[in-house]
Formats: C-alpha cells, sequence, structure tokens
C-alpha cells in the first residue's frame, strides 16, 4: 500500500480519491459492481435522470470509431420517482460518495428535480446536466449560453441545500465565461467536460453510425479538447473542477489534475475495461509516491502556463 494521500475535498464532501464515474457510463445499479466496486470510487455519479420516464433515441445509438466513441442515448432513464425508489437505495449502500445526474428540458424541470432531490439523504450531491437542449429555446443546451446556463444553476440552487456540480460543454466557445457565470450562480464545483458533437459514417453505405445522424464523442481522442477545457475553467473560477474526457489510465488522471483539476471522472474507458475506475486510485497513487509527491492535491494546478493556475487552486 503507497503512502500517497488520495484524499480530496469539493465543496462539503471528503472523497477518499479523486476518481469519479462519469454520469451514463457506471450503470444504474449493480451492473458495474462484479468489475469494481463503487467503494473504490470517490464518488459515483448516476445517469441524468429527468422528471418523467424517457424511452431516449433511435438504435443505433451507439456508433465506435477510430480513438472514441458516439452515443445518441437521449437520456434514456425510468424518470425521477423510479430512481428514487428503486436505483437510490442501491447506489446509497455502496459506501462512496452519491452524485445524482440531473437534467431537464426547462429550468423549471431541473428546479423541480433538485426540489424533490433535497430531502433524499442518500444523496450527497447534484451533478447539473447543461447539456440538456432547452426546448423553450431553440432546443440549443443550455451549457452553450452562460446566461441561462447561469439560469439553470441558480434555479438549481434555490431548491436544494446540497452541493451543486455544474457539467459543461465543450460544444462553445468562451468555456471560462461559463464557469465563471455558474459560479456566481451558485455552483460548487464545475465539471469539466460532457461529451464533443461528432458525425461518423460509412462512405459506402452513406449511412451515419447514429439514427440522429450526430452524437456525443468520447474516449481517448477527445481528451486533448477536454483537458484544455477543464484547464480553461480552473483558471476561471476559484471552486474545484472535476476533469472529464478521454481518461484511460492513471497517467491521463494526473495530467487533469496537474491542468487544476480537484478529482476527475472516467467515462468511455471504463467499456472496454469495466474493472478500470477501480484500479486508477491504485495506481495514481503509486505514481505520485515514486515521484515523492505526497498527495493528490499537491499535484493540482502545478502546470507551468505562465500564468500559474495553482495560484488559483491553492486560494479554494
Ligand atoms: C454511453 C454514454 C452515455 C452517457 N450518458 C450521460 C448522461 O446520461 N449524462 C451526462 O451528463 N453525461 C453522459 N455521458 C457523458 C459522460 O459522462 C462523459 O462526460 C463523456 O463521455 C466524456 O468522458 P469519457 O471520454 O471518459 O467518456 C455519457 C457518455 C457515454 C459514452
Amino acid at each position: 500500500m503507497s503512502a500517497c494521500d488520495l484524499s480530496v475535498r469539493i465543496a462539503s464532501l471528503v472523497l477518499r480519491n479523486p476518481v469519479l464515474s462519469a454520469s451514463g457510463t457506471y450503470g444504474h445499479g449493480l451492473e458495474m459492481g462484479v468489475f469494481t466496486a463503487a467503494a473504490e470510487l470517490g464518488a459515483w455519479v448516476s445517469k441524468t435522470v429527468t422528471l418523467e420516464p424517457r424511452g431516449g433515441n433511435p438504435a443505433p445509438r451507439i456508433c465506435e470509431t477510430e480513438a472514441g466513441l458516439l452515443n445518441s442515448i437521449g437520456l434514456e432513464n425510468r424518470g425521477l420517482e423510479h430512481y428514487i425508489a428503486h436505483t437510490l437505495p442501491l447506489m446509497a449502500a455502496a459506501d462512496t460518495v452519491v452524485v445524482t445526474n440531473i437534467g431537464g428540458e426547462r429550468v423549471q424541470d431541473f428546479a423541480e428535480l433538485a426540489r424533490r432531490l433535497d430531502g433524499e439523504s442518500a444523496v450527497d450531491a447534484l451533478e447539473v446536466n447543461l447539456s440538456c437542449p432547452n426546448v423553450q429555446g431553440g432546443k440549443l443546451p443550455f451549457a452553450t449560453d452562460r446566461v441561462l446556463a447561469a439560469e439553470v444553476v441558480r434555479a438549481v440552487r434555490a431548491a436544494t441545500h446540497k452541493p451543486i456540480f455544474a457539467k459543461l460543454s465543450p460544444n462553445t466557445a468562451g468555456l471560462g465565461e461559463i464557469a465563471r457565470a455558474v459560479e456566481g450562480a451558485g455552483a460548487d464545483a464545475i465539471t469539466a467536460v460532457n461529451t464533443l458533437l461528432g458525425l461518423a459514417l460509412d462512405w459506402r453505405t452513406r449511412r451515419p453510425g447514429l439514427a440522429t445522424v450526430q452524437g456525443g464523442y468520447s474516449g481517448p481522442g477527445i481528451k486533448p479538447v477536454a483537458l484544455r477545457c477543464a484547464w480553461e475553467c480552473a483558471r476561471a473560477v476559484r471552486i474545484p473542477v472535476i476533469g472529464c474526457g478521454g481518461i484511460q489510465d492513471a497517467a491521463d488522471a494526473l495530467e487533469y489534475l496537474v491542468a487544476g483539476c480537484t478529482a476527475v471522472q472516467v467515462g468511455t474507458a471504463s467499456f472496454a475495461d469495466p474493472a478500470l475506475p477501480g484500479k486508477l486510485a491504485r495506481e495514481m497513487a503509486s505514481l505520485l509516491a515514486a515521484q515523492g509527491i505526497g498527495s493528490a492535491r499537491e499535484l493540482c494546478g502545478t502546470i507551468h502556463d505562465g500564468r500559474e493556475a495553482r495560484d488559483a487552486v491553492q486560494a479554494r
């Protein structure tokens, strides 16, 4: 066992290590438990929960590409009531921090979800999926507009006492501004980022890989983009940033910490190796110990980027 201290703090939560599951990739109950016990995670993030059940998009809705995955699941889930009655008890039993990811098509949907989950003691934090399309605003995702993104977070803040992670999208310019806007609206942390918009097709059949034609690109191919997004957010805000995108091994995860993140989420890579989320923390500890670094926190924001991100991180 290595002597490295991996624990990190996000708002009022103390995580035993900085590795979280990424929403939608770690199952809803016991699916992953045979490979990675949730107790090995710093926190377990649920798939996006919506007020009403959603059937999701037509198939095919997953498509493998050269360096990652395209998906257009369409937020399929059984709705809030089913989540509270059936999924949450399984998550609560797992001896880790439980984060419920929420999604909606209107600001009031997010507020209602937050209000109803506020009374659930098993929920330790809410992650707000701002990549959902805003049906009242031309279906553009909330995350692409700093005013709208802040409006959602403000509404969630007013409806809950729990820590809020605002999950941002890479599909926009001015990410630092958006990060600042959601921080100002009351977010306790930022998750950076969700999937990139992508397209795959077969030139012979002329058919796209997904029934919805475009979808969300994830996996190793997005890492440089996602890492830049996380770094941009970390420079812009004082709240913790949770990096997400393309992490395949412990070195990838440590790069996110150097870029200014307090923790990371791992998604697509766990489809190829379902035991990965559990392994990551152990491997991070050995890599840090081999460098004589005593804690994950020491690495946070140590990038030599001219305007040291560390100054902002140390003030947290
Ligand atoms: C199949 C699949 C389903 C996903 N479902 C959700 C979801 O329900 N809510 C959400 O916020 N993000 C969802 N994501 C995005 C991931 O949580 C993560 O942000 C993204 O995949 C980038 O990380 P990765 O490259 O490690 O997968 C999903 C990703 C995949 C691949």
